[in-house]
């Protein structure tokens, strides 16, 4: 049944998975998924598909609800461990694939498929813990205890800079806890969640269980958020999606995860090792592109090593190995598409417009390898106010922001004042100011003398202010999302005791 989506793909069509079967969207329209790093390349053609595709999806997955909800949480997890087997086995190729449509590099792709095999070896531990708590009663001969139900019919909508492991952290979870999905992927990197859901579909996830529907936030995703059958939506995406989407689920009391942008700090004090924060600085602005949401995107420089780590940024910025990620000497592929690289170079001149100082890149480059594809050069303005557009707002390119700062205080003033409140890191060899930094910077992940970038799938993962809505992705959180708790009471007196009333002495 599920075989046409096997393998590596080059211009092949690719159907919606919607019960077990892969059919064409009801538009009979389609879309390419293009290679950022050689536009000639057509990875695969995908479903331009609407609220009608979106409807039999969700009819779908509410049948198939019906059964799996019941199926023992350890059976529902030996998928899990099987689809996490089968990706290991194909990491190599769903990794060359993800690369293919997303221009990251190999060993970051391959990090990527490592993310959603961690993710199911964990959440299948889940089938067989799951914690509810059992607690005593207030009254005699009475039990009390609070037990996980799953949902029912979740819907998952993915960008595309972590085109598998994104997919994992909301699939596995939602799927072990028994909800059925929707999975809209990001229109730019489809072919890693076909990837993804093949390998769960050969290792045995029913039909209706999991469905994917390609297409348009507007014409796919607003009908999943709209859709009354659909009890969650997990959606990872910018603040200004988030927004629409959160409202959306308000008017029908969804359960609403968001996960959304970031303008994340690292702070470089005086006592640094700067060869540490260095190599930290440039993996944590210039990898994945800089298409992290928790890239570092503004490095804040006690003035005492300012200028001497300006320099020597600068000076290894200018090496960084540009090109097409499938070739392993390369360090940094293009941006995602023609937008994406479009919003970096606008960026870029509002940067030097507001009077930052450009210190390196701030061009696309362009000649024999290149002209295919959509690369900006790594960008390092240095001398940049707080206060200016390019250290407040979400670039999502490979353009950092280095401030001067005074001191921890000032460093953590600066951190804390951006809309956002994902990751945040601070590189300094005392434990004093690292427990500070700990306690103050006002994020959902501190790193200490590491950069922003590297959370584990084990621990929470998510932000404060407008970079989400309180939920957490990752570990336990995750299961607290797509699980909703029911007490239950268990009278076995014989009698009616009326709770707060009934007082024994
Ligand atoms: C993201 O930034 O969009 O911590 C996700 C990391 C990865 C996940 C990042 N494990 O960088």
């Amino acid at each position: 049944m599920a075989t046409e989506a096997l393998g590596t793909a080059t211009g092949k069509v690719f159907k919606n998975f919607i019960d077990g079967e892969w059919v064409e969207a009801r538009s009979g329209e389609t879309f390419e998924n293009i290679n950022p790093a050689d536009t000639r390349e057509v990875v695969g053609i995908f479903q331009k598909s609407g609220k009608e595709d979106v409807d039999a999806a969700v009819e779908a997955a509410s049948q198939a609800f019906k059964k799996w909800r019941l199926v023992p949480a350890p059976r529902r997890a030996e998928i899990l461990y099987e689809a996490s087997r089968i990706l290991t086995e194909r990491k190599e190729d769903y990794a060359r694939d993800m690369t293919r449509e997303m221009g990251k590099v190999i060993k970051e792709t391959r990090g990527d498929v490592q993310e959603a095999i961690d993710t199911g070896y964990y959440m299948a531990g889940e089938g067989r813990r799951m914690f509810g708590a059992t607690t005593p009663s207030e009254l005699p001969n009475k039990f009390a205890m609070c037990v996980r139900q799953p949902l029912g019919v979740c819907a998952m909508i993915t960008p595309w800079n972590f085109p598998m492991a994104i997919p994992s952290w909301k699939l596995f979870p939602a799927l072990v806890a028994g909800n059925t999905c929707i999975i809209k992927p990001a229109q730019d990197t489809p072919l890693s969640t076909f990837n993804f859901v093949q390998a769960l579909v050969d290792a045995g996830v029913p039909r209706g269980v999991v469905n994917i529907v390609t297409g348009s936030g507007s014409s796919v995703g607003t009908p999943l958020t709209e859709h009354p059958e659909i009890r969650a939506v997990s959606l990872t995406g910018s603040s200004e999606v988030g927004r629409i989407v959160g409202a959306t689920c308000a008017k029908s009391f969804k359960h609403c995860s968001l996960e959304l942008g970031g303008k994340n700090p690292m702070i470089v004090l005086d006592d640094a090792n700067l060869d540490l924060a260095l190599d930290g600085a440039l993996w944590g602005a210039f990898g994945t592109t800089g298409q992290r949401c928790t890239a570092t995107s503004r490095i804040i420089v006690q003035k005492g090593v300012y200028r001497e780590f300006v320099d020597r940024l600068v000076e290894r910025a200018k090496k960084l190995k540009i090109g097409n990620g499938l070739d392993e000497e390369v360090e940094m592929g293009p941006a995602v598409n023609k937008s994406q690289m479009e919003t970096d170079l606008r960026y870029i001149e509002i940067g030097k417009n507001e009077g930052a100082k450009l210190e390196c890149g701030g061009y696309r480059l362009e000649g024999k390898d290149y002209d295919h594809g959509w690369y900006v050069v790594p960008t390092v303005f240095s001398d940049v106010d707080a206060k200016m557009t390019i250290a407040q707002e979400e670039i999502f390119g490979p353009v950092v922001a280095v401030i001067p700062c005074d001191g921890l205080d000032h460093a953590i003033e600066i951190a804390n004042g951006v809309v956002y409140g994902l990751s945040s890191a601070i590189y300094t060899k005392d434990v004093n100011r690292a427990f500070k930094a700990m306690r103050d910077l006002y994020a959902g992940i501190t790193y200490i003398n590491a950069p922003t970038i590297g959370a584990e799938v084990h621990l929470p993962f998510g932000g404060v202010k407008a970079t989400g809505n309180g939920h957490r992705e990752g570990g336990m959180g995750a299961i607290e999302f797509f699980t909703e708790w029911k007490s239950v009471y268990v009278d076995y007196s014989d009698k009616l005791q009326k709770a707060q009333i009934d007082r024994p002495e």
